[in-house]
This record gives structure tokens, C-alpha cells and sequence, in this order.
């Protein structure tokens, strides 16, 4: 079952992105741990408080399996790369007026919990944040992808097998404290 998120879910919240948080100066020291991450992807930052899931409830996208928290997904409605970011544009004239457009929505965090792993939690998450989306009148839905210092794998062909397509990479910068970090800006038409 897909539906809004309450603030009761915060701790099943917490639980599962704690589940796929990748701590980049401890996981990528053994080959384990960077194949782990790999295949069954990650996120890096440590995750919203209490106050801040509190304060943007109503962009949570939350999915139940077998009465539990399956996965969250949080719909943002502003662009997260900085002017200063240096970005490599694939079609400069077309995706960079895309994504610079407004209204503007954005897969700001995507998560699901490893015990319904691979069952379509994500899919169906995606399915209701692009009716969402298409709410708020935008063309497009984006969402960005670790690409370096270690690729994100499944999110990447979890989003080429829905549709998207890779509309710009990021050039190295220091992100989340990791040194040379580089993303994949994924690009879907809601039309
Ligand atoms: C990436 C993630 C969101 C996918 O969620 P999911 O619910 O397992 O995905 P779905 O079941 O909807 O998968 C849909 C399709 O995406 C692709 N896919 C998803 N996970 C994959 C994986 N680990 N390896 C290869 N392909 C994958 C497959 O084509 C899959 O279809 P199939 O199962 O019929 O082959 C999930 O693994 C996750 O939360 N990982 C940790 C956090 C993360 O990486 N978030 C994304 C940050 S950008």
C-alpha cells in the first residue's frame, strides 16, 4: 500500500535509511563492502531529524508491506544543484532549460527497506510521486545518482527501467564528506 506519511513513521523511517546508509570512510575499505553498496545501492547523508521530517511531512511518500514500513520516498519541488556546482550537460540547450524550469520536482530521497527489496516498493513509490508531480504542473521529474567515489548501481538501472534517461554528471566536488564526489542527474518527461 502507498500512502502519505505520518509523523508516527519517523522511527521505521530512521530504521530503514540507517539500514542503506553508507559510511564512505568505513563500508568502501573492504571489497565487501563496496560490493555490497554497489548492488543493492545506498544513500550517503545521515538522514533528516525528527523536526525536519516533522517540518516536510507532506512531501513523503510512504509504502507498507505486510503491515510494515517498505520504503519512503520524498518529493521535493526545488532544484538541489548549486550555481556553483560545476555540472557536464548531455544536451546543454535542451536538459539544462529542463531541469533550471518551473515549476520543478525532484526524487529528493529514495529508499526501501532491505526486507522488501526487488517486490516493486520503488516502482510503486515512483508511480505516486509522478502523479504528484504532474499535480504541481511539471514537465519533469528528476532524480540524482551517486556515480562516484562509488557508483549506485541498482538506483541507476532502477531508474533506466522506469523510464529516465541520464541528463547530466556533476564534476568532482567535495560532497557529504567524501572527497571527489560526482552524480548522475536522471531526467523522466511526465507527459
Ligand atoms: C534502488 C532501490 C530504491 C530499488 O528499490 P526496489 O523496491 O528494490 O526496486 P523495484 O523492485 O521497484 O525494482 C524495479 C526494477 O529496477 C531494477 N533494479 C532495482 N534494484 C536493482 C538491483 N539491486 N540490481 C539490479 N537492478 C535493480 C530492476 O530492473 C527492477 O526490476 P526487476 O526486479 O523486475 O528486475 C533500493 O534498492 C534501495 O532503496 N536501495 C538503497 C537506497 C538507494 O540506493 N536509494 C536510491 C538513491 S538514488
Amino acid at each position: 500500500m502507498i500512502r502519505s506519511a505520518e509523523q508516527s513513521d519517523f522511527e521505521a523511517m530512521r530504521e530503514t535509511w540507517c539500514g542503506v546508509a553508507f559510511d564512505p570512510l568505513h563500508t568502501a575499505r573492504t571489497l565487501d563492502g563496496w560490493l555490497d553498496v554497489k548492488l543493492s545501492g545506498f544513500l550517503v547523508s545521515d538522514g533528516p531529524s525528527r523536526k525536519e521530517f516533522s517540518a516536510c511531512l507532506d512531501r513523503y511518500v510512504v509504502a507498507e508491506r505486510a503491515g510494515r514500513l517498505g520504503g519512503f520516498l520524498r518529493l521535493d519541488d526545488s532544484q538541489e544543484l548549486q550555481p556553483e556546482t560545476d555540472v557536464f550537460w548531455i544536451s546543454p540547450r535542451q536538459f539544462k532549460g529542463l531541469y533550471e524550469a518551473r515549476p520543478h520536482a525532484s526524487i529528493g530521497v529514495l529508499a526501501v527497506a532491505q526486507h522488501a527489496a526487488r517486490q516493486g516498493v520503488a516502482t510503486e513509490m515512483l508511480h505516486e510521486a509522478e502523479v504528484r508531480a504532474r499535480a504541481m504542473g511539471a514537465s519533469h521529474l528528476f532524480s540524482f545518482v551517486v556515480l562516484c567515489p562509488i557508483a549506485n548501481y541498482s538506483s541507476a538501472l532502477f531508474h533506466l527501467e522506469n523510464g529516465f534517461e541520464r541528463m547530466a554528471v556533476t564534476q568532482p566536488q567535495k560532497l557529504f564528506d567524501i572527497d571527489d564526489y560526482q552524480s548522475t542527474l536522471y531526467g523522466k518527461s511526465l507527459a
